[in-house]
């Protein structure tokens, strides 16, 4: 695929979950045992790699998705939901039972807590991940995230290195990494407290010398998301670089850190600087927290295309 000057569209193909989302925005969350009534309600497409293919694509990137939905109402609303976005569904199977689903709150500081019930996220298969990369053509980057079983993610990435495809796993929600799928991983790209869960002493992302020893120690690039502080990342020579975030006023950052790795996966499949696509992932997800709802609060492409503008010029 090429865009209008004629350019090779970059290809990113995301190996993850799909949820739908069961927003509910309200002041503060109940305690245990206590019955409050919630403010509103939405129900919206989710799930960390659905959202991140969504953003990639929106950028301006030729997506696949490689998932599993079920044989209910939400997978058929997940399948043209991709179909609407202009996401390759090739790779995206069914099975019988319930697709995944994700129960969410939102307070009224923009801050969320998510339960994700992964259903026929679960079903996906490696020999299903291996046949997609080993199918699609030119792949420039495959992402990951942990919300799919990680020897799925692991023969995904094992398949795009053998190949020479740069692979991004973004360890959310967190859990203790396979060797397989660090082995295959050349990015890792945490939150703060992903990160924090992976460092040997439970160590923020702070210091400089904090994340040098974790990249140091997983011998891998790391990319921290810092929420409204931007992020930060390793150097090929080890080097820390800091990407300050705009200033917005966050109403509900749901799916941000999505955003940011859609959009950075998409940066860097385009050649553009790494530091350029870390920028570009912070522009993205700052904007995304200034709307309600995941993959609804993303840019469209064409604000898309003014981020693009901005960043490079
Ligand atoms: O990162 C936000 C996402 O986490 C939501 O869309 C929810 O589905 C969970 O996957």
């Amino acid at each position: 695929m090429v865009d209008s000057l004629h350019r090779k569209l970059p290809t990113v193909v995301v190996v993850g979950s799909t949820m739908m989302d069961m927003i509910t925005y309200i002041d503060t969350v109940p305690e245990s045992g206590e019955t409050l009534i919630g403010d509103s309600f939405a129900l919206g497409f989710g799930g960390k790699g659905a959202n991140q293919s969504v953003m990639a694509a929106r950028m301006g990137a030729n997506v696949y998705m490689v998932n599993t939905l079920g044989d209910d109402v939400f997978g058929d609303s997940t399948l043209k939901n991709f179909q609407d976005q202009g996401i390759n569904t090739t790779f995206v199977a069914r099975t019988a039972g319930a697709s995944g689903v994700a129960p969410i709150w939102v307070e009224k500081d923009g801050s969320n807590r998510i339960i994700c019930v992964p259903g026929s996220n679960n079903a996906m298969t490696p020999a299903q991940a291996t046949h997609a990369i080993e199918s699609i053509k030119d792949i420039d980057i495959v992402i990951g995230q942990l919300e799919i079983p990680q020897e799925v993610t692991a023969a995904a990435f094992r398949a795009a290195q053998a190949r020479g495809i740069i692979t991004i796993l973004n360890p959310a929600p967190f859990a203790p990494l396979s060797a397989e799928l660090l082995a295959a991983s050349d990015w890792v790209a945490p939150n703060e407290h992903e990160f924090a869960a992976m460092h040997p002493q439970k160590r923020s992302p702070d210091n400089d010398e904090t994340i040098k020893d974790l990249a140091h120690q997983l011998g891998k690039r790391i990319l921290v998301t810092l929420g409204e502080h931007g992020a930060v990342f390793t150097t090929s020579t080890g080097d820390i670089i800091r990407i300050p975030s705009p200033k917005v006023n966050a109403i509900d950052t749901t799916g941000a850190g999505d955003s940011f790795v859609g959009a950075f996966a998409f940066g860097l499949a385009s050649g553009l600087s790494e530091e350029l696509a870390v920028k570009l992932g912070c522009a993205c997800a700052s904007k995304s927290v200034t709307r309600r709802g995941t993959q609804s609060s993303y840019s469209s492409k064409e604000e898309a295309q003014e981020i693009i503008k901005g960043i490079t010029n």
